[in-house]
């Protein structure tokens, strides 16, 4: 397996108060997206932040920023995160009953399109839609607070969405968010993830320690 790792920190577990510093700090010590965890109290027990955030924080980085959506209903707040500045809009499988139209409207904002799968969702609900988007996001915690720990049954998730991927041929990335840290990332990474979302395991230890804790992601 030779395909670049790509390690996206989830600003969930940054320093709220001092945000924009934070985005810059994970840019300056090698982060290659930003993952920006939006939640509505409704969807998902948690409330975080929206597309205001999301509009104050593109400044402070030209890094392409991973915005996951854990929404419902999610299509009318679509323009405002493409308008804020999100570079790829992941949707939840299970956040309404037209998921179809839900990437077709990401796409005509110009935006690349992620699909999420919550733990208990088969892979085979994307059976439909995989030749359609840019990025799978396979939850390996139940969606709603970071610092949760690795649902290993993800791994054969993983593991059988990488081989449709495959089957089509197509260069979709597989991603992976919750409890990934440095001893699930090489499992996760060993199964066919490509992008590795991380929180806990980005921002412990503060400003200092975050380019080693990426590099530790990494594998590197
Ligand atoms: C959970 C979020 C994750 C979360 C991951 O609902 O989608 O992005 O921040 O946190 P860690 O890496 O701490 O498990
Ligand atoms: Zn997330």
């Amino acid at each position: 397996m030779d395909r670049p790792i790509l390690i996206s920190p989830s600003i969930l577990s940054a320093d709220f108060a001092r945000l924009g510093e934070e985005v810059r700090a994970i840019d300056a010590a090698g982060a290659d997206w930003v993952h920006v965890d939006v939640m509505d109290g409704h969807f998902v027990p948690n409330i975080t932040i929206g597309p205001m955030v999301v509009k104050a924080l593109r400044p402070h980085t030209a890094k392409l920023m991973d915005v996951h959506l854990m929404i419902t209903p999610v299509d009318p707040m679509l323009d405002a995160f493409a308008e804020a500045g999100s570079d790829l809009i992941t949707v939840h499988q299970e956040a309404g009953p037209h998921l179809h139209r839900t990437i077709q409207r990401i796409k005509a904002l110009g935006k690349k399109v992620g699909v999420s799968l919550n733990p208990s969702t088969p892979a085979k609900m994307l059976d439909y839609v995989l030749e359609e988007i840019d990025l799978v996001l396979v939850m390996s915690v139940n969606p709603g607070f970071g610092g949760q720990s690795f649902i290993e049954s993800q791994l054969r998730k993983i593991e059988a969405i990488r081989k449709s991927i495959e089957k089509l041929g197509k260069p979709i990335h597989l991603q992976v968010d919750g409890g990934v840290d440095q001893n699930t990332a090489p499992r996760v990474i060993a199964a066919g993830a490509d992008v590795l979302v991380a929180g806990t395991a980005t921002f412990r230890g503060g400003p200092d320690a975050y380019a080693a804790n990426i590099k530790g992601l990494r594998g590197a």
